[in-house]
């Protein structure tokens, strides 16, 4: 009888690529299969995120949690960037874990499990070659890491610190998982980074030249393969070349996350993140002009060090003027090893007041609520290209994401399930829509 393997993942995307790399892994080497109930696993993986600090401070109760319901020889490990960042301090403040693997380590899951209470977090490991056994549930949607790492300094990020230095993964590599994929049913890819468009900058030996425009375009290519999506993007890498094969290849998704983090200049030049609120708006001016139906998503930081209600006010400008269509928002959050922490620490700035702070994130949010519903309500009647993704049993709909990213349900027969289908919006439930089939 096989092993069972519980596995619980928290954070970004490259988390749930390196906890669906794990699984394949475990399922190859290790006989493992997967299992929804903690009780019943013989491995408890929990794969963290350390980019706030309040879901660190909880792993460790959660580690007791599952410590308290495990079966008695079941072992428990912590994964990812919480790992990479609190090494060895794990094993010491908890006794139930039995080992710790950063995020950066991967790909030596099948060792680290036969460890006794041991912590590899080397951040200066390159697994960028490396290749993962292979997922053999066929899936509509690809998961591809195309590289690992940050090397960028925003002086709020504790990354690139649990991440370590930025890597491009080969382009043949990237080719073969995504032709594979396509063979074993696979519609639609992702593509992974942590800063996906300055991909080709460096490679753990030599390559030939390629950048994320050509990449994007050399996946184009693959027979068979409908849609290409990629997360994330960084505003200062959105060239003209980048804009224009963006706006004319029919396979690349037309939703794009940028993350702005601020609209504020100057809390964006000590945030060093190398743009303006110029450049930011005028790279999604040159985008709309092109796309007119393109959605765009972002991150935003309220709170940063000396944002003052000007600064503020300068993010709900930029809110007003693009109009996202999905902001992710938070207060800032000190995290060690990073630049900001420091001068809080030299005293140099401080804090903004954490009342100031949650009121800033609850205008922006409202705000935001208001556009989105605005915005949603002029779908009504466009057509929408949707691949459908499930059906659900109960209630008798459909369920798929628009090329532009957004939830579509559609009452209809289940046949439609891995069809992209044109589809007639009728009706807007908060987020989502609904509609017919065209
Ligand atoms: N505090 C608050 N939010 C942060 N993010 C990254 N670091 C911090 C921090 N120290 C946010 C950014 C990033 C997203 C993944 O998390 O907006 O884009
Ligand atoms: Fe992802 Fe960053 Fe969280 Fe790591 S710290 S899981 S890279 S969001």
């Amino acid at each position: 009888m096989s092993k069972k393997l519980y596995i619980e993942t928290l954070g970004c995307a490259m988390n749930e690529r390196d906890s669906a790399h794990i699984i394949a892994e475990l399922e190859e080497k290790e006989s493992y299969a997967l299992t929804n109930n903690p009780k019943e696993a013989d491995l408890i993986l929990i794969n963290t995120c350390s980019v706030r600090e309040k879901p660190e401070k909880k792993l460790f109760s959660e580690i007791g949690q599952y410590a308290k319901v495990k079966k008695q020889d079941a072992k428990i490990g912590v994964c990812g960037c919480t790992a990479s960042h609190l090494g060895d301090e794990i094993l010491k403040r908890s006794k139930s874990v039995d080992f710790v693997l950063g995020a950066r380590n991967v790909s030596k899951i099948s060792q680290i499990i036969h460890q006794k209470r041991v912590a590899w977090v080397d951040i200066d490991y390159d697994d960028s070659t490396y290749v993962f056994s292979q997922n053999h549930h066929s899936a509509l949607k690809g998961m591809i890491n195309i590289s690992i790492g940050c090397d960028k300094k925003c002086t709020y990020c504790i990354v690139p610190h649990t991440r370590g230095n930025e890597i491009s993964i080969p382009a043949d590599l990237i080719l073969q998982e995504a032709k594979r994929f396509v063979d074993s049913g696979t519609k639609e890819i992702l593509l992974l980074g942590q800063n996906v468009n300055n991909y080709g900058r460096r490679f753990s030996s030599p390559h030939r030249a390629i950048n994320f425009t050509q990449l994007l375009h050399e996946i184009s290519q693959i027979d068979g393969l409908e849609r290409i999506r990629f997360t994330s993007p960084h505003p200062l890498h959105m060239d003209d070349d980048f804009i224009l094969e963006f706006a004319k290849n029919p396979k690349i998704c037309k939703a794009i996350h940028m993350p702005l983090q601020s609209g504020s200049s100057e809390i964006l030049k000590k945030m060093k993140r190398g743009y303006s609120k110029e450049w930011f708006l005028n790279r999604v001016e040159k985008m709309r002009s092109l796309i007119p139906q393109l959605s765009i998503g972002t991150d935003i930081i309220v709170g940063f060090p000396t944002e003052s209600e000007e600064d503020f006010l300068e993010t709900l400008d930029v809110l007003e003027k693009v109009r996202f269509d999905t902001v992710y928002s938070f207060i800032y959050s000190s995290r060690p090893h990073t630049e900001a922490h420091y001068w809080l620490e030299e005293d140099k700035v401080h804090l903004v007041d954490e009342e100031i702070a949650k009121e800033r994130l609850n205008r922006l949010k409202d705000r935001h609520k208001e556009i989105l519903a605005e915005d949603n309500a002029k779908q009504i009647g466009k057509i929408h290209q949707v691949l459908i993704e499930s059906f659900d049993m109960q209630n008798l709909f459909l369920e798929g994401r628009s090329d532009t990213n957004k939830l579509v349900r559609i009452k209809d027969k289940e046949s439609f399930v891995g069809s992209l289908c044109d589809v007639r919006i009728t009706e807007v439930k908060g987020a989502q829509l609904i509609g017919k089939l065209a």
